[in-house]
């Protein structure tokens, strides 16, 4: 006996149906056949005619309109699933104080480009002084990523924390946590430049970023240090990979913890 197939996963541009992007369980034949009432020739042919479609052969348009119903039906089971793995997600690695930090519009604008596209997004980088509400920003910025439901888990770290979590000590096989740092789908690193450089740490900085750089994987970066102030403080290498992988947006405005305890 044929054991029963898994059922396949694909890349599926669900936003056509009006559903996010991401992996999607494509309906199997007994999915079909219930479709169509248990008439088997008629779920051979839409089979074959959804297969054509998801091999590239077949445009949604030229789908029946009932197939399509049948298509989003399908699919629009497993959003509801993920878009709570998302949110766990979010909500189990957020740190207390942001735990309520909403999205600006512009970051829920690249919220949905990321999710989309992450390839051929740019980072954000957000650059102003103490207590502007950078890390706040960044972390309204990873809800918003979390609400659009697509599964791009991230990974955050203060700069210090990533260092101190990097550093060469016994028991730890620091590459391997590199790589796994160095992958993450979506990475948050907070506070670029706050700790002393030393050069380990800048070469670290630099392998990290040039990684990310090379692999066109998109992140969030804060820091405190002035454009103009870049390469004295992270070197000419970072400085200008930074600038060009990222869209840099200024916080501007008075200190929020100075604000508060008044
Ligand atoms: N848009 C905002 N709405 C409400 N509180 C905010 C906002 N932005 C920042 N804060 C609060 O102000 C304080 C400083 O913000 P934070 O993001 O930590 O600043 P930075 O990272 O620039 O030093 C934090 O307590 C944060 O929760
Ligand atoms: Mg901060």
């Amino acid at each position: 006996m044929n054991p029963t197939p898994e059922p396949r996963r694909l890349t599926v541009d669900a936003t056509a149906l009006g559903l996010p992007p991401g992996k999607y369980a494509l309906p199997g034949y007994g999915n079909i056949l219930d479709f169509a009432a248990g008439d088997n020739a008629k779920a051979n042919e839409i089979s074959h005619r959804l297969t054509l479609h998801f091999t590239g052969r077949m445009p949604l348009a030229e789908l029946r309109a009932e197939e399509v119903d049948f298509l989003r039906d399908h699919l629009r089971g497993q959003v509801q699933d993920r878009l709570q793995d998302c949110l766990d997600h979010f909500a189990a690695h957020v740190p207390r104080r942001y735990a309520e930090a909403t999205p600006e519009p512009q970051a829920a604008e690249w919220a949905r480009k990321v999710t989309l596209a992450p390839h051929d997004t740019r980072s954000l980088l957000l650059v102003g002084p103490v207590g502007t509400g950078k890390t706040h920003y960044a972390y309204g910025a990873l809800r918003a990523v979390a609400e659009t439901g697509a599964r791009l888990l991230w990974t955050s770290y203060t700069a210090a924390n990533l260092f101190g979590h990097l550093r060469p000590r016994s028991g730890v096989e620091s590459e391997t946590e590199y790589q796994a740092i160095v992958t993450a789908p979506l990475l948050f690193v907070d506070d670029l430049g706050a700790a002393k450089l030393s050069d380990w740490t800048e070469e670290v900085t630099y392998r990290l970023i040039n990684d990310r750089y090379e692999k066109c994987l998109p992140g969030i970066f804060t820091t405190n240090v002035r454009p103009a102030d870049f390469s004295d403080m992270f070197g000419a290498r970072v400085a200008s990979r930074l600038t060009e992988m990222c869209d840099r947006i200024a916080m501007k405005g008075d200190d929020r913890r100075k604000q508060a305890a008044k």
